[in-house]
């Protein structure tokens, strides 16, 4: 997982929660890196599970809704530092319904070495699409906090529905209906 994912993390956990909470979940996780992440470096995954469940333990919210909190920050980041791929869309369901061929392609070119998901669009319509998210390090929820800020970003919004396709989660189904 890349290091601009844990840095932007712990800064919204020192953000919302305080430095000490930076600290606790970082103590009392075993890390390789030690808790030391550079945006352009690339860290074990089982790190990032680490700090959401001990953030999870300390806070009492789930990792899902933490994710989705995150992934709704995350996408200021990606209006920062890579708006030159949102300003290539002027629709939402456009937007997400090229992640696979087109969004995460470009992620790729930056960061060989990245960890995505794969997004197959089994409809699509201009008010409707349904994706089928897959990825080993389930974190749908992210993707969901995506999805609504990708809305957002349009000023438009949309009623998003997902189904788990198994117990892990590794495959959701998305269903979204632009209002
Ligand atoms: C992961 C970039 C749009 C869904 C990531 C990662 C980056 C990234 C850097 C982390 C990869 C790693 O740590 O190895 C971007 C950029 C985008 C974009 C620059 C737009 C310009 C989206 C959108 C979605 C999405 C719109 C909406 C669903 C995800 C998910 C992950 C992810 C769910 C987590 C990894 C996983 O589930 O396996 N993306 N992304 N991304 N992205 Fe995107």
């Amino acid at each position: 997982m890349k290091g601009i994912v844990f840095t932007e993390f712990l800064d919204l956990v020192e953000d919302k929660f305080g430095i000490e909470m930076v600290d606790t979940i970082i103590n009392s996780s075993n890390l390789k890196s030690e808790g030391v992440y550079t945006s352009v470096g690339t860290y074990e995954f089982s790190e990032m599970l680490q700090l959401l469940t001990h953030l999870s333990e300390n806070t009492n919210i789930s990792i899902d809704d933490l994710l989705q909190v995150y992934a709704e920050h995350f996408f200021s980041v990606i209006k920062r530092s890579y708006s030159g791929v949102l300003e290539m869309y002027s629709d939402p369901i456009e937007m997400l319904a090229s992640i696979e061929n087109h969004i995460h392609v470009e992620v790729r070119k930056i960061y060989p070495d990245a960890e995505l998901p794969t997004f197959q669009v089994l409809e699509k319509t201009p008010k409707r699409l349904v994706l089928i998210y897959k990825s080993s390090r389930s974190m749908h929820a992210f993707g969901l906090g995506l999805m609504n800020k990708t809305f957002e970003h349009f000023n438009e919004s949309a009623t998003i529905e997902f189904e788990k396709l198994n117990d892990v989660a590794t495959e959701v189904k998305f269903i979204i209906n632009k209002n």
